[in-house]
């Protein structure tokens, strides 16, 4: 019988990018990025969770900034949706238009990728986030299409931080966020997810993982879950103290619903550690694949 441990040890790894889904991930972002070039003048570089480590499977919207040199730059002068158009068109042009979506502040172009019962993707991404950017001095602005103007941004910072928590917690800060965003994922919460922007989890596990890594997956997750449910209500500023506060994404109705299924998945946790307490491991492992998802293992 697979022992607990070993079992978020494997699901750990499974979160992670292995070399052929990183060899795929760099072949359609070299795609994107040589094509724009050819559209734009522009610099550009990975960001988001991808460039982080801290995104989860199945790979989707790995986020690309196309940094605009002199003269494109005075798409900064303009308003937010002048830049996403253009950039829209330009991808559509290549992509068509079914794979291409206008976003809030990037353009979505998705490849396809059909996403089997076990979240497999035969190793591929499903999709990449091309966002506009202009450089202000170290920082970046982007364009914000809801809010109508452009807000600013600095993906080192976010970077920077991530490190700093992941070394202070014994490196598995970045292993527990992924996990977390994985069950944000299940779709047993329907095509809503609990939390908006998934970018949110990792903000909030910037403060409420610490005091050092305990040593055991379950515990962890347990008190997790059970934080992230009593600080959902918080306001949650922008790490980099430049954009907007990420806990904006949130209306009161969701974050009611948010602290629901948190609420819901710390007592299934301590349940699942009941579980093992009483010599239980195969219910133990059912209670962790149920909250999950598919890449939990049960073997
Ligand atoms: N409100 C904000 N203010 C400033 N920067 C932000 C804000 N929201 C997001 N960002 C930056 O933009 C990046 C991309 O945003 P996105 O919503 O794709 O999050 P993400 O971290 O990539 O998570 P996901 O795994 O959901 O893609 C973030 O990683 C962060 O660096
Ligand atoms: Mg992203």
């Amino acid at each position: 019988m697979l022992p607990i441990d070993e079992a978020f040890r494997k699901f750990k790894s499974r979160l992670e990018l292995n070399d052929k889904e990183q060899q795929n991930a760099i072949a359609r972002h070299t795609e994107v990025r040589e094509y724009m070039d050819t559209k734009f003048k522009s610099r550009s570089f990975l960001t988001g969770s991808y460039k982080r480590h801290t995104k989860t499977k199945p790979l989707k919207d790995v986020d690309i900034f196309f940094v605009l040199d002199e003269p494109t730059r005075d798409y900064r002068a303009k308003a937010p949706s002048v830049v996403v158009d253009d950039f829209y068109n330009a991808l559509v042009a290549k992509y068509g238009s079914k794979a291409v979506r206008k976003q809030d502040r990037s353009i979505n172009i998705d490849f396809g990728v059909l996403v089997d019962t076990k979240d497999n993707t035969d190793y591929r991404i499903l999709s990449i986030d091309a966002v506009p950017a202009v450089a202000c001095g170290t920082d970046y602005e982007i364009p914000d299409i809801p809010l109508g103007k452009w807000i600013k941004t600095n993906p080192e910072i976010h970077a920077t931080k991530a490190i700093a928590a992941h070394q202070a917690y014994s490196s598995e800060w970045k292993g527990l966020v992924r996990m977390v965003k994985y069950w944000n994922n299940n779709p047993k919460h329907g095509s809503d997810k609990p939390i908006k922007p998934s970018f949110l989890i990792e903000v909030m596990a910037l403060q409420c993982l610490y005091g050092g890594f305990g040593g055991q997956f379950d515990r962890e997750m347990q008190s997790l879950f059970s934080t992230l449910a009593d600080r959902i209500f918080e306001d949650w500023p922008d790490p980099a103290g430049l954009g907007p506060p990420i806990s904006n994404g949130m209306d009161q109705t969701r974050k009611e619903r948010a602290k629901k299924l948190l609420t819901a998945a710390a007592s299934e946790a301590t349940v699942a550690i009941d579980h093992v307490r009483k010599g239980r491991n195969g219910e133990a492992l059912k209670a962790w694949r149920d909250l999950f998802g598919p890449k939990f293992p049960l073997s």
